[in-house]
């Protein structure tokens, strides 16, 4: 298989590399994030957990070529990222779909956006969109929906175009304890049919053990990583692994870890 083929099937490798990112406001310089080093291997799922305003959003803003950091670099597949990098698919907190463009067109975007084969990508987003539920809703329009289907939706769109690298900034925040639940469940199984790279900012301690093989811990502002954990359990995860006593091992740590950095 060549190496793009590759890349296409399993996602691109992230590196971050003693990453560094300052603000400067009203002559006042705030240092976002201080001496960042973590990898994501292709096609793996790595969840940031950390405080409100240790610069998590930033992170993935480093990572999407959006802002570039101050100190340190950004590599995917071993090349120093420069300026935008467009393969990436990013999903927010908040779904920021088009309210007067039906879920279909609000998914086939990227795909415009990029110029792909439109009828192709239909056929993606068809599936996608059947794929989390939402096949009888093609033809909606977003407010005809809940919170937590617009959300779906929102994983379709960024991943229509087949993205290398799929970014995530806390995408379950704004939604009910059970609804979050199904949607963990879901991207788990759609992540493990079609592995690409994956990093997903959340606040939820659980939350970021249910999904990952890597969690990342990182310190209150300015963020650097605490602590790294590999999380083993087989992919794709089951929902007793929450009782499994090793799951609640590894969330104790982490809080106690918080508890230590007098984030809790
Ligand atoms: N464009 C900017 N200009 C100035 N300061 C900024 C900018 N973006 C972020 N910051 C500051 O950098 C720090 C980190 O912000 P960031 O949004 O990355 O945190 P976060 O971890 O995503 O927080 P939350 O969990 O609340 O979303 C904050 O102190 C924020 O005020
Ligand atoms: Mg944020």
């Amino acid at each position: 298989m060549s190496q793009d083929m590759e890349t296409k099937k399993r996602g691109a490798s992230v590196a971050i590399r003693g990453v560094g990112m300052d603000f400067t406001r009203r002559g006042e310089t705030i240092t976002a994030l201080d001496d960042v080093t973590l990898d994501i291997p292709a096609g793996t799922f790595c969840s940031i957990l950390g405080p409100s305003g240790c610069g998590k959003s930033t992170l993935m803003s480093l990572v999407s070529g959006l802002d570039t950091p101050t100190r340190g670099e950004v590599r995917l597949d071993g090349k120093t990222l420069q300026g935008a990098f467009h393969d990436v698919g990013i999903v927010f907190q908040s779904d920021v779909l088009l309210p007067w463009v039906t879920v279909l067109d609000n998914v086939l975007l990227p795909a415009k956006v990029k110029k792909q084969d439109i009828g192709k990508a239909r056929e993606r987003g068809r599936k996608l969109l059947e794929n989390v539920g939402l096949g009888g809703f093609l033809d909606h329009y977003p407010g005809e929906l809940s919170g937590g289907m617009r959300q779906r939706a929102s994983i379709c769109r960024a991943l229509v175009a087949e993205p290398s690298v799929l970014l995530m900034d806390e995408p379950f925040g704004a939604l009910d304890a059970l609804t979050r639940e199904k949607m963990q469940r879901d991207l788990n199984r759609i992540w493990a049919e079609d592995a690409k790279t994956v990093m997903f900012i959340t606040h939820d301690i659980e939350e970021a053990v249910t999904m990952a093989d890597q969690v990342i811990v990182m310190s209150p502002r300015p963020g650097k990583v605490l602590t790294r954990y590999e999380i083993d359990f087989p992919q794709p995860r089951r929902p007793e692994i929450r009782r499994d006593p090793r799951f609640q091992d590894i969330v104790d740590d982490i809080r106690h870890v918080f508890q230590t950095a007098g984030v809790l």
